[in-house]
């Protein structure tokens, strides 16, 4: 399975690769931050981010419509389909200066991990 190269240091396990759907996502909650995290099956990719969509601040991005534009993989708010990118967050749909937070996943034996050092830092 492919992961996100990184340097992270912090990573705390999210959940089972079989809890989360094909080519879906589902909400974990890490302290009091909800992360989306999502799985390519095509692709065989992984990627989490912020569950807020900065829009309109609804916990919703988990519950997004996922596909690829050009080739990068997006997601789509279902409240009013703004599309951020999964791979760096930024928004796609329109030239809004809103974007998402993107965390590192890696799996190690079917167990989902996130990379939560940029929480760190913000704490
Ligand atoms: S709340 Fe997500 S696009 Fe408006």
């Amino acid at each position: 399975m492919s992961t996100t190269q990184t340097t992270t240091t912090n990573w705390f396990f999210a959940c089972k690769t079989s809890d989360v759907p094909t080519n879906g996502g589902v909400c974990v909650k890490y302290k009091d931050e909800q992360i989306a995290l999502f799985y390519f099956s095509r692709r065989d990719e992984w990627y989490a981010t912020q569950n807020l969509c900065p829009h309109r601040r609804q916990m919703a991005l988990s519950r997004g419509m996922t596909g690829t534009v050009k080739d990068e993989p997006k997601v789509a708010c279902p409240f009013h389909k703004k599309t951020f990118s999964l791979a760096d967050g930024r928004c796609i749909s329109d030239e809004t200066e809103c974007s998402l937070t993107v965390y590192p996943v890696k799996i190690i034996d079917d167990l989902v991990y996130i990379g939560v050092d940029t929480l760190f830092a913000a704490i």
